[in-house]
This record gives structure tokens, sequence and C-alpha cells, in this order.
């Protein structure tokens, strides 16, 4: 294995910070758990990763993901890292996904308002296998035309609320938030690979506590739950609607709580400005790296 010095040294592109929203931080009924707690953080808040470590990003454009295809769909570039902290929930409780884009303070545009899309978010267990992944909700386009991504979710400061199933059993968990960013999805990104959907995706690792008995039944994978020919993947959002936008992806489960709220979020806890993706990973990454080298 290279030493940590030599592999810094590889690092020699810098990506640009814009366009990159992720969740900064998980709320479990209102109470913070800190920036980057239990977050999956995307790999591309800092300088290039090696290549040739095994992660697809560095020799594609794929940031955020627009390839359907590719692994980055379940748990974004790095995913299957885990985060060395663990949320804790019950069932019942609301869960709050706080998207942010430049820093994590009321000056930040949460993410451009032209990327206008759905917000949504699936459970699975974890690690996920195949068909785990279960939509919990999804947020599109309200009666009055506007949009969650790019609207709403920027009204709300980032904060995308979601609850526990009731009676959902303990264990290991993932959420996964989604994004689905329509300003360059009039054409398919297989027909040009500058454009497509934009897939902006953080996953949370969660513990869920308790004596619950309800298991998650079978759902849909990541990649592959959605194709470029599914509802919702090309779709022009500057043309008059002939029909309303569907939303990508199976049906939300029956056991979800379809509108979830919270009375009241208490003071933010943490760091503002971005952390580069290696802090997060630290020797975790270095591993993988050497076990595919
Ligand atoms: C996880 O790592 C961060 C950064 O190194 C550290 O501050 C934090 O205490 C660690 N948390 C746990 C639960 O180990
Ligand atoms: C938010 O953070 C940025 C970067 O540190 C800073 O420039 C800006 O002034 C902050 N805004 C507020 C309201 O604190
Ligand atoms: C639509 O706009 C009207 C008038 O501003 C408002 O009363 C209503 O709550 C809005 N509906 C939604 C779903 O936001
Ligand atoms: C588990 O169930 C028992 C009996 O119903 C109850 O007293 C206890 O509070 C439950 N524990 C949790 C963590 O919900
Ligand atoms: C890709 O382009 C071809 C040729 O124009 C078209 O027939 C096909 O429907 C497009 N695929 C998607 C998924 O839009």
């Amino acid at each position: 294995m290279l030493p940590l010095r030599s592999l810094l040294s590889l690092c020699v592109f810098a990506l640009t910070a814009n366009a990159h929203t992720y969740v900064w931080s998980v709320w479990v009924n209102g109470v913070d758990q800190g920036s980057g707690n239990g977050i999956r953080l995307p790999a591309y808040n800092g300088p290039m990763a090696p290549i040739n470590a095994g992660y697809d990003l560095y020799d594609t454009p794929d940031v955020p993901v627009r390839d359907l295809t590719k692994p980055e769909m379940a748990c974004n570039v790095m995913g299957e890292i885990p985060n060395n902290a663990t949320i804790k929930a019950a069932p019942g409780d609301v869960v709050t996904l706080e998207w942010h884009h430049n820093f994590r303070n009321s000056s930040d545009d949460i993410i451009d308002a032209s990327h206008k899309g759905s917000g949504l978010v699936y459970i699975s267990q974890d690690p996920p296998v195949g068909d785990s992944w279960i939509k919990l909700q999804e947020e599109g386009q309200d009666a009055n035309g506007t949009w969650y991504s790019g609207g709403k979710l920027n009204d709300r400061q980032g904060k995308y609320d979601v609850q526990i199933p009731d009676n959902l059993a303990p264990g290991f968990y993932l959420l996964r938030g989604e994004l689905l960013a329509l300003h360059e999805a009039d054409v398919a990104h297989i027909n040009n690979t500058n454009r497509g959907i934009q897939i902006y995706i953080s996953c949370v690792q969660i513990e869920i506590v308790g004596n619950g008995t309800l298991s998650l039944p079978e759902g849909v994978p990541f990649p592959g739950a959605y194709q470029y020919t599914s509802p919702g993947i090309v779709f022009n959002i500057y043309l008059p609607e002939t029909s309303p936008y569907t939303i990508p992806g199976p049906p939300v489960w029956t056991a979800a709580a379809p509108s979830p709220t919270v009375s009241a979020y208490g003071d933010p806890k943490g760091y503002t400005t971005a952390q580069p993706w290696y802090t997060w990973i630290g020797d975790g990454f270095f591993t993988v790296y050497a076990l595919n080298s």
C-alpha cells in the first residue's frame, strides 16, 4: 500500500463545489444529530480520489449521478463505505434529512432554483441486497405547480421530514434521500451524455430500536429501479404540461406515513462549511483502496 502522502499526491484535480447538493445533517424528532453524523457523504467534496481505486466517478463526469446503471445509484460515490456513526431512531419518529449546497447556514441556496424536480426517501436494510429498497416518501409538484426540489425544499431551508413506519422491526437500515432535478431531463443521458436527469443521493445510517415486528417487503434495486424509458426520467419542464409529472420508482409503501410533521426544531449542531470527503472516510477509504489496488 502506498503511504497516505503518495495517495494524496495523486489527487491533482480539484472538483468545483458547485451544484453538489447533499444531506449535511439528520434530525430525529427535531433534535439535530450533528453535521455529517451517520451520513455517507458523497466523495465530490474535495480533491479527486486516486484513480483505479475501484470507484467510477473519476473516469466519468457523473456528478451528480446521471448514469442510471452505475453502482452510485445506491448511495452515491463511495456510498458503500460506512460512516463511523449511526443515528438511532424508533418507529414513529420523524427523521429530517437536511440538504445543503455550499454551507449549512441561512445564506445557502440549498439547491439551485433552476434544479426543479421531486424529492424522495427510500429505506433498505443495511447493507442493501438486491430488491431491498422501499419508497417511504415522495414529493413532486403541488397543486400550484411548485416543485419540491428547487422550490418547497428550498423554502424549508433544506429540511425534508420522513416518518419511520410504526412497528418497524429493530435493526440497521439506510435511508436514501434523493432529489431528481429535471433542468436537463428533456433528453435521456444515454442519448446525450452531457445531459439527462440529475440525481442527488445521500444515504444515512440508521439503527431502529424498539420491539417492532414489521419487516420491509420486497422492494426495488439501485441501480435498476429507474430505466431511461421509465416515466419521469425524460421530461421537459420548460414546455407547457400536457400531462402531470410522474415521479419515478415504485409506489410509496403502504406502511409509510404520508405527511409527517415536526412541531419544532432545536438548534443546529456541528460544522457549517463543507468538509472534504477524506475527512469522513478516513482510514476506511485507504483500507478499501489497498484492497482494490
Ligand atoms: C467519527 O469520526 C469523527 C471524525 O473523525 C469523530 O469526530 C467522531 O467522534 C467519530 N464518532 C464515532 C461515533 O466514533
Ligand atoms: C454562511 O457561511 C458562509 C461560509 O462560511 C459565510 O460566508 C456566510 O456569511 C454565512 N452566512 C451566515 C448567515 O452566517
Ligand atoms: C396554492 O396557492 C394558494 C394561494 O396562494 C394557497 O392558498 C394554497 O395553499 C396553495 N396550495 C398549495 C398546495 O401550496
Ligand atoms: C418493548 O415492549 C415492551 C412491552 O410492550 C415495552 O414495555 C417496552 O417499552 C418496549 N421497548 C421499547 C424500546 O419500545
Ligand atoms: C434515444 O434516441 C432515440 C432516437 O431519437 C429515440 O428513439 C429513443 O426513444 C431515445 N431514448 C430515450 C430513452 O429517450
